[in-house]
């Protein structure tokens, strides 16, 4: 389950476009029913909750959602800027939840900066902020949980300095990860600001370099030798060569909630509609709704056509990596004749 509580956010980012589906997807789902929601998921057997949005610690029914989550034993990861994180971390800390994302696109404050910019009325530099909220989690918390990630966006933009930066941020958090910066209108908040494409988007000429960079990078930190990150550059430049490799199966296995209460199983995809209403309906009635079955049975016969990567392609890679997908149709190599 990824659950997208809120599109607001304090700070301004060049790569993501959160503010302008805020307007779009406004909050709808009350402090009675988030909590009603939380205790759904957990009776439905999910595995995993992740918080994300606009920025997770700035929606009040945060905290009190998440404990009912862990009361069920659904792992739980939050996704935040850390603009305040310190104040939050006891708050966090009771929860139970079990990861602590936070985003930093550098190691030093200049070069996070400038791509991550507090709004003006939170008077407080991000980078700073996110760094005394890591210190404050790591000194407060029992043993090594919750566990601490950092996670950059790798683009053309942070090319240079990419490998210092996860060498850098491996002292300070847990597990130091990158992801890929994407594209995906409309729904999805990953879009840069049209002012930035330039800066964030790869260009044909720099496929060369793109794809030495995560070669080197792979060499260099060795667990990020999985099939998610090798590919990478062809998810970058020849993004049609993954339509036969990879399969989709989103709608198999997860579901997102956006902040207006409508469920999707898949954001990047436009022509898959919402599957249902969790303001509505039960969790439960939305998975098993005929638009969700609709839609999965045309992924299950590949006639989906679509690739995408950070969200859904991620999960496939790791699942890939595992004995028991090789047991599955949807993963069936066998099976891999695609109907267009
Ligand atoms: C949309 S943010 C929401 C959570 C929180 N506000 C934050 O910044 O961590 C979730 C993650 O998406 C990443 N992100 C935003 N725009 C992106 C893009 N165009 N491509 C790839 N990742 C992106 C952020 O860096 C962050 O790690
Ligand atoms: S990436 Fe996160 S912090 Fe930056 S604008 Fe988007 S939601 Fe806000």
């Amino acid at each position: 389950m990824t659950w997208l509580v809120t599109f607001d956010c304090n700070v301004h980012c060049k790569f993501c476009s959160t503010h302008q589906l805020k307007k779009e997807f406004p909050e709808k789902i009350s402090r009675e029913r988030a909590l009603e929601l939380a205790h759904q998921i957990g009776r439905s057997g999910t595995w995993v909750c992740g918080f994300t949005g606009g920025e997770v610690l700035i929606w009040p029914h945060l905290f009190e959602v998440i404990k009912i989550l862990k009361s069920y034993g659904v792992h739980v990861y939050i996704v935040s800027n850390g603009l305040t994180l310190e104040e939050n971390v006891d708050a966090i800390l009771e929860t139970g939840v079990d990861y602590v994302v936070v985003s930093l696109e550098a190691s030093n404050a200049q070069e996070h900066n400038f791509i991550r910019k507090s709004l003006i009325r939170e008077k407080r530099d991000v980078f700073e902020a996110a760094i005394e909220g890591i210190e404050a989690l790591k000194s407060k918390r029992k043993g090594d949980s919750p566990k601490i990630k950092s996670s950059t966006v790798f683009s053309p933009e942070s090319l240079p300095r990419i490998q210092k930066t996860l060498k850098e941020l491996e002292e300070l958090v847990d597990v130091s990860s990158f992801q890929p910066i994407t594209s995906h209108p409309p729904f999805s908040p990953h879009q840069p600001d049209e002012k930035y494409l330039e800066v964030f988007t790869w260009q044909e000429r720099q496929k060369k370099e793109a794809e030495s960079a995560i070669q080197d990078i792979i060499k260099n930190f060795p667990q990020f030798n999985t099939s998610y990150f090798n590919k990478i550059p062809d998810f970058w430049f020849e993004p049609e060569k993954l339509k036969c490799q990879i399969r989709c199966w989103s709608p198999s296995l997860r579901l997102l909630i956006h902040p207006d209460g409508q469920a999707f199983q898949c954001t990047e995809n436009p022509r898959f509609a919402a599957v249902g209403n969790v303001i509505e309906q039960d969790i439960l009635e939305v998975w098993n709704s005929e638009e969700m079955k609709k839609q999965r049975e045309e992924i299950r016969q590949h006639k989906n056509g679509c690739i995408c990567w950070t969200q859904s392609t991620a999960f496939n890679a790791f699942m890939e990596d595992l004995p028991l997908s090789k047991k599955l149709p949807i993963l069936n190599k066998k099976e891999v004749q695609r109907v267009e």
